[in-house]
């Protein structure tokens, strides 16, 4: 699909659908001639999320007509103008338009990211009847010349969330970490100021990472331990580091998954996903920051090399670790990937990302990640990202009273704390191995693959929290 821009209203386009907002006292956002008559006898009322095309109207160019719902005026935001976009979009395009013009909806840089996000769609390893799911050819924004470069920074983090999706929701046979460290390297093709480095297990040998190596133990498949550096900044400025859990497939290893669902597995890569992805749009949008993505990348199987439980590994931090259940593989893979990188760049934050715990959908759901920190300035940066990207994250405790459920009989600590609690017992496992205290861990188990399609959510891997991680970026560029 062709994204371009254009200075001409939407009535005079010659395409074959255009969008216009609707609020519910049924005043309009991208138009400026009275509908009022066409509104009324289509009894559309302006509710936020309503849709509605209307055919061959006086006074446009173009054929079909959607009119969506923006709810109070009064209350407009920039989430306003993704779900407008998103909604409108998808149903021109459900309606056969190939092309599609839209306003800003009150936000360029919102209504390219709705556009973009809601009109995505997985359907690459799909080779028949491609007719029955038909594409957009172009999609122009109509709007002013200043509301171009608000559109084209939507564009870019769309895009890059996008990437983050595909990365998550691609099966593990194609997938692996050898594949993910290949797409990328195309991804940043052209994109200045990136460093890509890509070690493999005897690097990580020599680095004396036993916790991420004996999660790869059990697997044929190449581990790679993958860093993007992104330098933006001032030599010498510290960074801001993301750290995402890079599991390509998660049976379980030895503590052996229930076969049931174990398919969603193939997503256990989401964190890693992210922190590409967050740190493709930080480098894009050209961020005057320096910022590092690290990425542990491995399967995590039962193969007969495999890690077996009451097994103790030492962390590159020289900590001994008792494999109780070969199934919290994720908290082993970060907390060598969590040393590497506090020592190696000095970052002044860092956040890590994982699908790391069933216990976090439980506990939350799919509309909040949880975010465990010590730090309340980080965490309220992070939550104001949240807010204005649409990515919720609610705070979680980061309390030593947990501690004691990680003891071990054995080695310093074991890697399950037991039932209760088990999203804060990760997280406090994953604490052993930072030692600053701007560090918030998100547990994105329940997010990553939300249960419906939203207005600029498709079925499937949803790519969070890439908008928040970039947000966050931009307010450190402040
Ligand atoms: N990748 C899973 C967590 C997960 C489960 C994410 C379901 C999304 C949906 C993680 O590696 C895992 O297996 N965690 C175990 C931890 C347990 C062994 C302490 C879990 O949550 O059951
Ligand atoms: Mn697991
Ligand atoms: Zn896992």
């Amino acid at each position: 699909m062709k994204v371009s821009t254009s200075t001409s209203s939407l009535d005079t386009l010659d395409v074959d659908g255009v969008a216009i907002g609707v609020f519910d006292d049924l005043s309009l956002s991208g138009y400026t001639e009275d509908l009022t008559k066409y509104i009324e006898a289509a009894n559309f009322k302006g509710k936020s999320g309503d849709i509605k095309i209307l055919y061959t109207i006086d006074g446009f160019k173009a054929p079909k007509v959607a009119l969506v719902g923006m709810g109070d005026k009064s209350k407009s935001t920039i989430e306003t103008a993704r779900v407008a976009a998103g909604k409108s979009t998808k149903a021109l395009r459900k309606d056969g338009a190939k092309r599609v013009a839209i306003p800003s909806f009150g936000n360029a840089q919102g209504a390219a990211e709705g556009a973009l996000l809601g009109l995505y769609r997985f359907d690459e390893l799909k080779t028949m009847n491609p007719e029955s799911r038909p594409d957009l050819e172009e999609l122009i924004f109509s709007g002013s010349e200043e509301e171009f470069g608000d559109w084209e920074k939507g564009q870019t983090i769309a895009h890059a969330q996008n990437f983050a999706r595909r990365l998550g929701e691609l099966p593990s046979n194609i997938a692996t970490p050898t594949f993910f460290v290949e797409e990328t390297k195309k991804q940043f093709e052209g994109v200045a100021n990136v460093n890509i480095e890509v070690y493999d297990e005897e690097w990580a040998k020599s680095q004396k990472m036993g916790a991420f190596l004996s999660v790869a133990k059990g697997s044929h498949e190449p581990a790679k331990f993958m860093v993007i550096n992104y330098q933006g900044g001032k030599e010498g400025d510290k960074p801001y580091a993301i750290v995402g859990k890079g599991i390509t497939f998660d049976s379980g290893g030895i503590s052996l998954k229930p076969s049931g669902g174990m398919g969603a597995m193939r997503g256990d890569c989401s964190g890693a996903a992210a922190t590409i992805g967050a740190v493709l749009g930080i480098a894009k949008l050209k961020l005057p920051i320096n910022a590092v993505g690290i990425t542990p990348l491995t399967e995590n199987m039962p193969g007969g090399g495999a890690t077996k439980p009451a097994d103790v590994v030492f962390a590159s931090n020289g900590k001994s670790i008792e494999v109780d259940n070969t199934d919290a593989e994720g908290r082993m893979i970060l907390s060598d990937g969590l040393v590497y990188t506090e020592k190696t760049f000095e970052p002044h934050t860092i956040v890590d990302i994982a699908t790391l715990t069933g216990a976090m959908n439980i506990a939350l759901g799919e509309h909040y990640m949880g975010a465990f920190t010590r730090s309340d300035e980080l965490w309220e940066q992070l939550e104001a990202s949240g807010k204005r990207t649409n990515e919720n994250f609610w705070r979680m405790p980061l309390d030593d009273r947990y501690k004691k459920q990680l003891k071990s009989s054995l080695a310093d600590l074991k890697n399950v704390g037991g039932r209760p609690a088990g999203s804060i017992t990760a997280a406090m496992f994953l604490s052993e191995f930072v030692e600053m205290e701007r560090w918030v861990h998100l547990d994105i188990a329940g997010s990553a693959w939300p249960s419906s399609e939203g207005p600029y959510v498709p079925k499937g891997n949803a790519g969070v929290p890439v908008r928040a991680l970039i947000d966050l970026a931009e307010s450190f560029a402040k």
